[in-house]
């Protein structure tokens, strides 16, 4: 049995959950400052991290009120330590050492991209080897996990994010801040016009993915319409650009597939929320019938501090401990089979 704390801090969202044993949650207190952001038209950095400030307590408070155990009972805290902002991802850091210090339990600092992978354990038992698609505003990778606890990534960007494409393109068309949702309700009513084609993404590894030609087509031909004085249907344009990203992204990630032949694969992040791209795997992956897919359900797609507790409890389980010397690490990499950051519980305790 193990009962873990865990924080999430590493963007725009407040966190804090408990989690017991990897896939129970007891509570899960998500405090999103999205009104805030959505006024400057995208996410202050500065701003954010003097939220996270103001609410950190009160979100741990109400995680713990919620969950009905007391810290007594807590085995170990864990938190996003990066990628993510700086400035927010130190309020996060800051919190979970100020805990475990009081109340004398370990420290486990995740990545925030393995909590994405691992909200999908709230759905059923990861089985590996498995192949996880990550799409968020940060991140576009193809992630191979030979086991629980090793994250090679095989394919990345090599530019832009895929959300991030999303919410830029959604500016273009005036769709505000988050762009990804609006652009994902908008495109239903699309449909394919001529006059949007869009040039599909080119790499040189076909793992790889480029979303920044995209984005820059999407911008240029909107101006040129605009000046020609042709009136431009942004639920048009919205969907030509989604089936073209998501066509380049769903291909590749099936040839990977295909090629690696994982026993399960699993949609990650922010973006995983697109119905649209949730659509097309579920089509595309009956091609690799040996292969289970798992979706995460909306509520976990988007940051939250429960995913950050199913993988702080593989990490607690592989003692993955930190110290009170770790600072939030906005470059950090997944720990893969030959890393080295790996401490003792004992270490954990005597660094103070
Ligand atoms: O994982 P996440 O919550 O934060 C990061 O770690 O980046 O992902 C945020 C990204 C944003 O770019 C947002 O526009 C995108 O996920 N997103 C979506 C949808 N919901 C959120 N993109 C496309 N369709 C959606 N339904
Ligand atoms: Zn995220």
């Amino acid at each position: 049995m193990t009962l873990i704390l865990a924080i999430e801090s590493s963007c725009d969202e407040t966190a804090c959950a408990l989690i017991r044993n990897g896939n129970e949650i007891l509570s899960n207190v998500v405090s999103s400052q999205i009104n805030t952001h959505t006024l400057y038209g995208g996410v202050v950095p500065e701003v954010a991290s003097r939220i996270h400030v103001e609410n950190i307590s009160t979100v741990v408070t109400e995680a713990l009120k919620t969950s009905g155990v007391s810290m007594e009972d807590v085995d170990a805290v864990a938190y996003t330590q990066g990628p993510g902002l700086i400035g927010s991802l130190h309020v996060g850091v800051m919190a979970a050492k100020t805990i475990a210090f009081a109340y004398n339990k370990p420290l486990v600092p995740v990545h925030h991209i393995t909590g994405h992978i691992f909200a999908n354990a709230f759905v059923e038992p990861l089985q590996f080897p498995l192949m996880a698609l990550v799409v968020s505003g940060g991140h576009t990778e193809l992630v191979w996990m030979k086991n629980e606890y090793d994250f090679e990534v095989i394919g990345t960007t090599v530019d832009d994010a895929i959300g991030e494409a999303y919410d830029k393109v959604a500016r273009v068309l005036d769709l505000g801040y988050p762009g990804g949702p609006a652009i994902d309700k908008l495109a239903k009513e699309g449909h394919f016009d001529p006059q949007y084609k869009l040039p599909t993404p080119k790499t040189d590894n076909p793992y790889n993915f480029s979303f920044s030609g995209l984005k820059t087509a999407v911008l240029q031909l909107n101006e040129r319409l605009v000046k020609r004085g042709v009136e431009v249907v942004p639920a048009d344009l919205a969907w030509c650009f989604q089936e073209t990203a998501l066509q380049s992204l769903v291909d590749k990630s099936i040839r990977a597939i295909k090629e690696r032949r994982p026993a399960m694969t699993v949609l990650a992040g922010g973006v995983a929320a697109n119905s649209r791209l949730r659509e097309l795997m579920r089509e595309r992956m009956q091609e690799v019938p040996s292969c289970r897919l798992v979706i995460p359900p909306l509520k976990y797609c988007t940051d939250n501090a429960a995913m950050i507790g199913a993988v702080g409890h593989v990490a607690f389980l592989h003692q993955k401990f930190g110290t009170f010397e770790d600072a939030a690490d906005p470059g950090l990499e997944m720990p893969c089979d030959n890393d080295l950051f790996s401490h003792s519980q004992d270490d954990t305790l005597f660094n103070r």
